[in-house]
């Protein structure tokens, strides 16, 4: 089989190239990234070494570059995570999302059609169902729960689903959409919750917690969403949307104070800033479709899942470390400065 693994050098598509090498040693996996600045040669380092790895850095909105790929590869399976990820970053400049996130997928979704693939799968995002209530712990994201998006991070991949199910339904191209909860894990980017809250309490920073640190993100650890994917691309129904999350709802607050525990610190650096606009109250997958029709449970426990992480970071600082000296210390002092 030869599997197409869009955004590779990110956080989730990192860990999915490395799933595939370890499960399906049979496999030939090919990473299509554009390398910006969430994407990152060091992550595919390792993978580099396989024979069965191949690295096309290439944008996905990039139609002529993605149709000379697929012709060199002829390719079974597209399995698209590249994508515009991170909230505030949407909310200070939309218009990348947009090309990105949309147009980049209906690039993918043609050269699927003009080539001819067994399976094109979008990973998508709990974000597109909007968010809950605090005071209704009894309600869950189901897989009929209706579009209802809060950020142009989450409006452009909604769009994007909905672009792939309508690929399938006017052209019969086979493809599936998994809407997962947060993620957190090796390799996962420092403007995120969890590696920055950690990165910060290695460097003796304040630790910025929007708002009162109410909200709630149900955190599943990296390799089960993995796992959860290659279910899905091998033995789920095309046409179909699966859910994907593991019960392991967490207040904001919890979670820094948790990393804090681990690293054996205090909570004198814990910083209540100004909330995002716009910001999501809670998210709360059901997973029982993903479960009953293909047999998927997350194996990673919250406090085992964190513990793992915290000690990942604190033996990868050759990781972060340069990506924290770059780029990134300009949009940091711009983003939290304002705050
Ligand atoms: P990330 O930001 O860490 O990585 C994105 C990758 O995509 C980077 O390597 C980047 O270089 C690449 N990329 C961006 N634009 C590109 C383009 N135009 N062409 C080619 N490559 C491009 O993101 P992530 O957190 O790993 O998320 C991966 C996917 O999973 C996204 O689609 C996201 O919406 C979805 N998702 C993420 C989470 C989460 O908690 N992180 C949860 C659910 C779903
Ligand atoms: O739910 C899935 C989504 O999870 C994915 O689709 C997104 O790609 C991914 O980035 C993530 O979105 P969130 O907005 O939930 O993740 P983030 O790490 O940015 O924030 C998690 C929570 O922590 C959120 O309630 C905002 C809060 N936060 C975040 C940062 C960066 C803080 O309080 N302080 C911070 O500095």
């Amino acid at each position: 089989m030869k599997i197409v693994v869009t955004g590779g050098a990110g956080f989730i598509g990192g860990n999915f190239v490395y799933y595939l090498l370890k499960n399906h040693p049979d496999d030939q996996v090919i990473c299509i990234d554009s390398l910006t600045y969430a994407g990152n040669m060091a992550t595919l380092e390792e993978a580099l070494k396989n024979p069965n790895f191949f690295f096309e850095k290439a944008d996905i909105a990039d139609r002529e570059a993605i149709y000379g790929i697929f012709e060199k590869y002829s390719p079974d399976i597209i399995v698209n995570f590249a994508a515009e990820s991170h909230v505030d970053r949407s909310i200070e400049n939309p218009e990348i999302f947009l090309k990105t996130n949309i147009i980049g997928t209906s690039v993918l979704l043609d050269a699927c059609r003009k080539y001819g693939i067994t399976r094109y799968h979008q990973v998508s995002t709990d974000e597109v169902y909007g968010d809950l209530p605090l005071d209704r712990p009894d309600l869950f994201f189901t897989e009929e729960t209706p579009i209802h998006t809060s950020s142009p991070y989450s409006s452009s991949k909604a769009g994007a689903d909905l672009l792939v199910l309508a690929y399938h339904r006017t052209f019969g191209l086979p493809v599936t959409v998994s809407r997962c909860s947060n993620n957190y894990g090796p390799y996962h980017f420092p403007e995120k919750l969890i590696p920055l809250m950690i990165i910060n309490t290695l460097n003796g920073k304040p630790l910025p917690v929007y708002g009162k640190g109410e909200n709630i993100r149900d955190w599943l650890y990296v390799e089960d969403h993995c796992s959860a994917i290659d279910k899905i691309i091998r033995n789920g129904r095309v046409g179909e949307v699966y859910n994907i999350g593991g019960h392991n709802e967490k207040t904001n607050i919890y979670v820094v104070k948790k990393i804090l525990e681990l690293l054996g610190k205090d909570e004198s650096n814990i910083t209540y800033v100004t909330d995002r606009p716009g910001h999501d109250m809670r998210y709360a997958i059901d997973p029982t479709k993903i479960h009953n029709e293909l047999g998927w449970l997350p194996e990673t426990s919250f406090d085992e899942g964190i513990k793992k992480t915290v000690e990942w970071y604190l033996k990868n600082q050759d990781w972060w470390q340069p990506i924290i000296d770059g780029e990134y210390q300009k949009y940091y002092e711009n983003h939290y400065g304002k705050k």
